[in-house]
């Protein structure tokens, strides 16, 4: 029984439902039953447009928002665009939280990043962590963004008494994620670079850094079955961090990779390359103290998701 249960006829708006996060919510929410779900394209709606976002809340009054709509990139991304990431999503955030505020919408579930975190906090990394230190410098300004969206939820909660949530997720996979060669994530990076390997029958895979670091990786269907579960079971002023609560060594993850999509040649170790940071996992203990846990194996969902890159990816190249 859901401690604050929410109508399957609610009108929910999924902002970001095209992207990875956004689209798996939809998925979700689909399954459970819910009804109304609106969507609008970037090309439709641009978040970064308050006149057009107010207009949008003011005529279709969504009771629910899942705010996954964001600019995201991996390190280099954010690293030379750091003007655009904190830009736009500070555009966004307080754009859509404003209108949604503006406009009585009682519950939204704001999703964030573990880069919120500082670079060197205590592992696994609980929730109270948040500004007890200094960020990593590649994508401190997404993650200055993040934070400012996690305050605006804590003061729209403490000025208007709204049940509003901030979720923040560990590096996350699966269908939808973007497998470009510069703006990838780690996993997705590394399914492009085994699988093109295995496809142009080189016998190498070089990768950077040492394979050492580890991380956590969830799979973005456990992250909407969590966001679907916290917004009817968590009502706090306080963010909460949705991951596996495990790691694996950088080495590992792509072994695991290179078994599923079949590639038997060797992998070298760029060692004069960055490591980054050497490991990033979430305390996931609040979630679990509630009655969620993920669902995916890593060895599952690399499958999964090796098999959405080659539907999308590299059929579309052939075609
Ligand atoms: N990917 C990860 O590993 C990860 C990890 C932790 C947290 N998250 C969080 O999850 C959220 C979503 O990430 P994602 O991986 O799903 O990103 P994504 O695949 O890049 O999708 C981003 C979505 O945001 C929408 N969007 C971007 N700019 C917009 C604008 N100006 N106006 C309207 N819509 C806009 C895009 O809409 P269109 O498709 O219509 O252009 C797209 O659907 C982010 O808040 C991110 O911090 C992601």
């Amino acid at each position: 029984m859901s401690k604050f249960p929410v109508s399957r006829d609610s009108r929910v708006y999924v902002a970001g439902h095209r992207g990875m996060v956004g689209s798996a919510i939809h998925r979700k929410l689909k399954e459970g039953g819910f009804s109304t779900i609106l969507t609008r394209t970037s090309a439709e709606l641009d978040l970064r447009n308050r006149k057009l976002v107010f207009e949008f809340f003011e005529s279709e009054k969504p009771e629910i928002v899942f705010l996954a709509a964001a600019r995201v990139g991996g390190i280099l991304a954010n690293d030379t665009y750091p003007a655009d990431f904190l830009s736009d999503n500070l555009q966004i955030q307080v754009n859509v939280m404003d209108a949604a505020n503006e406009n009585d919408c009682d519950r939204l579930v704001f999703l964030g990043s573990s880069c919120i975190y500082p670079k060197f906090a205590p592992q696994p990394i609980p929730e109270e962590a948040l500004m007890t230190g200094h960020l990593e410098s590649t994508n401190d300004a997404y993650a200055i963004a993040k934070i400012a969206g996690i305050k605006q939820v804590q003061a729209i909660r403490r000025q208007y008494g709204r049940k509003w949530i901030s979720v923040m997720p560990s590096n996350l996979y699966g269908p939808g994620d973007n497998y470009d060669a510069e703006l990838s994530h780690v996993l997705p990076a590394l399914i492009r670079r085994y699988e093109d390997a295995k496809i142009s029958g080189s016998e190498q895979v070089t990768n950077w850094g040492s394979g050492e670091p580890r991380r956590e990786l969830l799979y973005v269907d456990d992250l909407a079955d969590a966001s679907v579960f916290l917004l009817e079971n968590f009502d706090s002023d306080q963010h909460i961090n949705i991951g596996t609560g495990v790691d694996h060594t950088i080495r590992e993850i792509s072994e695991a990779v290179a078994k599923e999509v079949g590639f038997s040649g060797k992998t070298l170790w760029d060692t004069a390359k960055p490591d980054g940071t050497p490991q990033k996992l979430l305390d996931i203990s609040k979630a679990k103290s509630l009655g969620w846990a993920p669902k995916t194996q890593l060895k599952k969902g690399i499958a999964l998701a090796v098999e959405d890159y080659r539907k999308r990816i590299v059929a579309e190249t052939k075609s």
